[in-house]
């Protein structure tokens, strides 16, 4: 079943190549470095159970929706709305996600980049011999430098402008099927560690006990827009994807499998950090830099840590590249095919662009970092914005649109695969799109930037 007025579209092989891009796509630095800086800045458990309802009642009926417009429209996240809704102002919505993507592809690059100067400082054994407050100091030092920091990003830029060259199916979801169950195994073997560490217990303690008192409005936006961040919606990512993705594959299953296994990696990661986090007396409000800190502490300790912290700082990046590799999709795919690039051209545009606002929030750590916009610095702005706002700003249009805009009929096709299925939480969904997420994310919104109260 393919489409006419289309040109034959890369699509993904099958279901468990959907899954493992989505999946790809969602795991990244969003739950290991993400997570456990956010919610330590939140104050831990109740931030958690916040964060967890937001994810299965918001998050993903919004992952859903996406998935369901994508595969609809069988265009880009822009081209998407204009094909759904012609002539009407819904394209805007992809244009936001446009925006949004080239904003977390400038800061996440920077993080990626760290995460390779890690691989290869686990290489020449950088951590042997520090203590806590040794592996603090260099992190501060490399984080500051501006040569190095650069250069990280560029190399990540490059890999990921290469793989999305390469297309979909051999490209993005090649890589993904193998390395992710790789990455889960490994961190269920650091979490043994920390766990094990003396003073464990009190990081767990602040994981899951909640202390509701440190509950605040934008404390709630904090949350909302980690769940966002992690399931990678309210950007058209899933939207890209959805519209590779073939006629029979189950969308509601897909969306619950990649919610399900993106929650799960980042709770794993939390208890990975935190546990370290109170054995090594570091602030769990450390920041950006906090598991860059926490887990060299961590291989110090750990028989085989040197092993260790070569394999998972080789998957971290991994997991950061099917994620980045996501975003800058939803770019180039716009660019050709709503620009009539070819798609390389594509590719070199978005990424050298994204790559040149990518410096500002690197150097944000060095040579930018007094140069603060209302107490935040270019990378933390990006941080925010992207996460915080644009993410469910496009979150809130998207269910709309799929709820009020894009009917009963067409949702329900989407969602049953033409009634193959049987579609028992069509209702619910519906209500979810129409009403309830829309409301709550506006509410979130609205008292979390202050705009009232
Ligand atoms: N979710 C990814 C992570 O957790 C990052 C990401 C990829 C993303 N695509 C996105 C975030 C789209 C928001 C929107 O690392």
């Amino acid at each position: 079943m393919t489409n006419n007025d289309v040109p034959v579209r890369d699509s993904f092989s099958g279901k468990v190549g959907v899954i493992a891009a989505a999946a790809g796509s969602a795991v990244g630095l969003g739950n290991i470095w993400r997570f456990p800086y956010v919610a330590g800045e939140n104050g831990g458990g109740a931030f958690l159970l916040i964060y967890l309802g937001f994810i299965f009642a918001i998050g993903f009926p919004v992952m859903l929706a996406e998935l369901t417009i994508g595969r609809r429209a069988q265009r880009n996240a822009l081209g998407s709305f204009k094909k759904l809704a012609p002539g009407k102002p819904w394209y805007l919505i992809g244009l936001m996600g446009i925006v949004a993507a080239f904003m977390i592809l400038a800061f996440y690059s920077t993080i990626a980049g760290w995460t390779l100067e890690y691989l290869v400082q686990a290489f020449t054994n950088g951590f042997s011999g520090q203590d806590a407050m040794q592996l603090k100091e260099s992190f501060e030092v490399f984080q500051s430098g501006s040569f190095r920091p650069l250069l990280w990003q560029l190399v990540f830029m490059f890999l990921t402008a290469f793989i999305i060259y390469r297309g979909v199916k051999r490209g993005i979801e090649k890589y993904t099927k193998i390395l992710m169950p790789v990455l889960v195994f490994l961190i269920i073997i650091i979490c043994i560690r920390s766990l094990t560490l003396d003073g464990a217990g009190e990081g767990l303690e602040f994981l899951f006990k909640p202390d509701f008192s440190k509950i605040t409005w934008p404390v709630i936006l904090d949350a909302l827009g980690q769940a966002a961040f992690s399931l990678s919606i309210g950007m058209g990512t899933l939207i890209t994807y959805g519209s590779y993705i073939k006629k029979d594959t189950n969308l509601p299953t897909t969306a619950l499998q990649v919610t399900v296994a993106d929650t799960s990696i980042a709770i794993l990661a939390g208890v990975m950090i935190f546990p370290a986090v109170f054995a090594f007396n570091i602030d769990p409000a450390e920041g950006f830099g906090l598991v860059f800190i926490v887990l060299p502490n961590i291989f110090e300790q750990m028989a085989g840590g040197y092993f260790f912290a070569i394999i998972f700082f080789t998957l971290l990046s991994i997991a950061a590249l099917t994620s980045t590799v996501s975003v800058l999709e939803v770019v180039v795919a716009y660019f050709s095919e709503e620009l009539n690039m070819s798609r390389r051209k594509a590719t070199i545009i978005a990424a050298s662009a994204i790559t040149l606002v990518g410096v500002f929030a690197t150097l944000s750590f060095g040579p930018l970092s007094d140069a603060l916009i209302l107490g935040k610095t270019v990378f933390g702005w990006f941080d925010y914005l992207s996460a915080n706002i644009l993410l469910p700003l496009g979150a809130i249009f998207i269910v709309l649109f799929v709820g009020w805009y894009l009917g009963k009929k067409a949702v329900a096709d989407e969602i049953t695969n033409q009634g193959e299925l049987k579609g028992r939480l069509l209702n619910v969904f519906l209500v979810i799109v129409k009403f309830i997420a829309p409301i709550a994310i506006t509410l979130v919104f609205i008292y979390g930037l202050g705009l009232i109260g």
